[in-house]
């Protein structure tokens, strides 16, 4: 559509329909005047037989009839209703049509209708809270319902994710925030930034990035060079602000736990040296006004209903590996 912001594209839609219509006017006037010439030269035959003069396999000749009237009616009425048509709609380029009519309207009033009709389902929903709802079967249906039209492009069908998009299903210690009712509303409503600076600079040269890393592969168990690790211990005092001294992560900033094995943005050194140099910019948008308050209400207790221990504050931990 942004094509249309150019001024030239309305005009050429609206010349290019009007001119095809015109066209077929003009072509059924020209057949109407036309007369057909024979080219085999027995042109003499036509006064006695009605016929143009062509002829096949010795005696197959050809009537030279008038378009039948219904056909021709049936042209006519199909050029008035093309000019009618491109009058009251919008078919000419940005020319709006006499009826103002558009699809964005339509769809407009058909959610606006549609949101009224569930609006007492809704009610009742919103009047309790996400971690009850996680119970309601028909909550739960309504939110799933949601969550494929509006989340699982992102965050997949089942809520696994993938690299970058968090698994949804993780046990509470796995997740960037905290897994809670509320805290799930304001991610889906206000979305969130999981903002980590480039830290090269700060940790020094290439081995010294390479030691870190292998410390931070140690946390949580994972293959590493030992002795790497052990000269990497002290420069993660520069992340232990975010992430903590242990790694164990802070949800208040979104860091995510080092020592749990699920790995948002993949697993290894060279994803953990990529993270360190570059840093990450992780966004979500935010899912308000796309969806209104009882909508994600409804679609923040499916989204708790898919972890484990399907309750706020929950401290389970049944991290996902590699
Ligand atoms: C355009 C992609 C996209 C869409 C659509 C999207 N999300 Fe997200 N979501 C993300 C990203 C990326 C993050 C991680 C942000 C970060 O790193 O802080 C995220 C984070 C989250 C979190 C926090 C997870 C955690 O570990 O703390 C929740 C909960 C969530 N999304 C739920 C939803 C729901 C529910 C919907 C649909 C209403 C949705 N998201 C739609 C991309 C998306
Ligand atoms: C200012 C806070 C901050 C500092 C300092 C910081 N990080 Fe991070 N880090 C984050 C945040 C926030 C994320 C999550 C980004 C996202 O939401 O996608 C992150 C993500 C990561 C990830 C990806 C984790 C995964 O699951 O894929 C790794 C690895 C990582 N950090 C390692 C480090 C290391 C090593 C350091 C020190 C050199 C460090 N961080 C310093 C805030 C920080």
């Amino acid at each position: 559509m942004s094509d249309f912001v150019n001024g030239f594209w309305p005009w050429y839609v609206g010349v290019v329909s009007i001119i095809s219509v015109l066209a077929c006017g003009l072509l059924l006037y020209l057949a109407g005047k036309a007369t057909v010439v024979a080219h085999d030269g027995q042109s003499a035959d036509r006064k006695n037989d009605d016929t143009t003069g062509h002829v096949w396999d010795g005696n197959l000749r050809e009537y030279n009839n008038p378009l039948p009237r219904w056909w021709l009616w049936l042209f006519i009425l199909t050029i008035v209703f093309a000019l009618v048509y491109l009058a009251i709609f919008p078919g000419l380029g940005s020319y709006k049509g006499l009826l103002k009519w558009s699809t964005q309207d339509e769809h407009q009033q058909d959610l606006t209708q549609l949101r009224s009709e569930v609006a007492p389902l809704y009610a009742a929903f919103a009047a309790q809270s996400v971690e009850v709802l996680t119970k309601d079967k028909r909550a739960l249906t309504a939110g799933e319902r949601l969550f494929m039209n509006n989340c699982s492009q992102c965050h997949g069908s089942d809520g696994g994710g993938s690299k970058g998009f968090p698994n949804l299903t993780n046990a509470n210690a796995a997740w960037l925030g905290e897994r809670g009712g509320e805290h799930i509303v304001r991610t889906i409503t206000n979305g969130r930034i999981g903002m980590m600076p480039p830290m090269g600079a700060a940790i020094g040269s290439e081995a010294d990035i390479s030691d870190v890393a292998n410390y931070v592969l140690s946390l949580s168990g994972s293959p590493h060079n030992e002795i790497k690790a052990f000269s990497g211990k002290a420069k993660f005092s520069a992340c232990a602000a975010c992430h903590g001294v242990d790694g164990k992560g802070n949800k208040a900033v979104g860091a995510p736990n080092l020592t749990d094995n699920y790995w948002l943005h993949g697993w290894g050194e060279a994803a953990i040296v990529s993270a360190i140099k570059n840093g990450k910019n992780n966004v979500m948008p935010a899912q308000s006004p796309k969806l209104s308050a009882e909508q994600i209400h409804v679609v923040a207790a499916y989204v708790l209903s898919m972890s484990p221990g399907a309750v706020a504050g929950s401290t389970a931990a049944t991290p996902k590996g590699p």
